[in-house]
């Protein structure tokens, strides 16, 4: 099976080329160079250029998308490579006729979600909750997908990612840790599950305090292994901890809002007749 990976030269992007590049085929696509390490075909373009996802797709079976500003940034920012950068990567599925998208997505789309105070799971089917702008850009790139299967059959997986990290560092990584291992093994489950549609996943090991549900993931082949509690000894209490464990986003949700969509020097003064 031939795979794109978008983003390939970021921190998920270069730990899923090295550890998938034995099972699948892989292309990978970034505007930065790849890393000394990279194996294998690449190209250096913006996925969300047209021209550049048509023929970045061509001869692909999947693509796996991870490109795109990793955290909170301008409103423009964050729809470059989250909206159109998918968008142009679904459009050029079409015209190639590639049938799966693993899209990397985000617990900020959801990330304003009050926690219960049951301490349930929260399941996917929860109304989108962006805590930011880019949780915004997720909540549009999951419509995105969802439009694409409707339209033209493309199916999909969104992993609303919780924290990729090699080893947890919070406490609230307790709940939101995504080891390598298992990120790799949600992902190939992403491409060669069997079914149609979206299916929006967790992101996330099988964490002993997770705040998200994985029925969803372990319905498509993902059977995350790690649990952040193994570590748990060694992460500190921080003044924060209990403010961001309220809302499902944590820092993102808590800290006072930082920026408007625009900066008022973008928006020209005066108007037309
Ligand atoms: N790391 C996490 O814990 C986490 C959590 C939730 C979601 N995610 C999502 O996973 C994806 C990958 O995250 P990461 O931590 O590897 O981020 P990263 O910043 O390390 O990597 C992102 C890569 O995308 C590339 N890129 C950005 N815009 C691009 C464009 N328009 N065209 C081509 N390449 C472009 C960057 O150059 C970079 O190499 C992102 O979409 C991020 O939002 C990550």
């Amino acid at each position: 099976m031939r795979v794109l990976i978008t983003g390939a030269s970021g921190h998920i992007g270069s730990v899923l080329a090295d550890r998938l590049d034995e099972q699948f085929e892989i292309r990978g696509l970034d505007v930065r160079a790849a890393p000394a390490s990279y194996r294998g075909e690449f190209v250096v373009g913006d996925c969300a250029d047209p021209v550049v996802a048509t023929e970045a797709v061509r001869d692909m079976d999947a693509v796996v998308h991870l490109a795109g500003i990793a955290t909170e940034a301008d409103l423009l920012l964050v729809l470059h490579g989250h909206v159109l950068g998918t968008a142009a990567l679904l459009d050029a599925m079409v015209r190639h006729g590639v049938r799966r998208m693993v899209l990397a997505s985000s617990n900020h789309a959801v990330g304003m979600t009050p926690r219960p105070a049951s301490g349930e799971p929260i399941q996917t089917g929860t109304p989108p909750r962006p805590d930011t702008f880019y949780g915004v850009g997720k909540v549009a790139a999951e419509a995105l997908l969802s439009l694409y299967a409707d339209r033209h059959g493309i199916s999909s997986v969104a992993m609303r990612i919780g924290s990729f990290l090699e080893r947890p560092t919070s406490r609230r990584n307790l709940a939101t840790w995504l080891s390598y291992d298992d990120c790799v093994a949600m992902v190939e489950a992403g491409l060669v599950a069997d079914f149609e549609g979206v299916v929006p996943i967790y992101g996330i090991s099988a964490n002993r305090d997770a705040w998200w549900d994985l029925d969803a993931g372990r319905s498509i082949g993902y059977h995350p292994r790690d649990d952040a509690a193994a570590y748990e000894h060694e992460l500190p209490h921080a003044p924060e901890d209990e403010a961001e464990a309220q809302w499902v986003g944590g820092p993102f949700a808590t800290g006072a809002p930082t920026r408007t969509a625009f900066e008022l020097d973008d928006v020209s003064e005066g108007g037309g007749t």
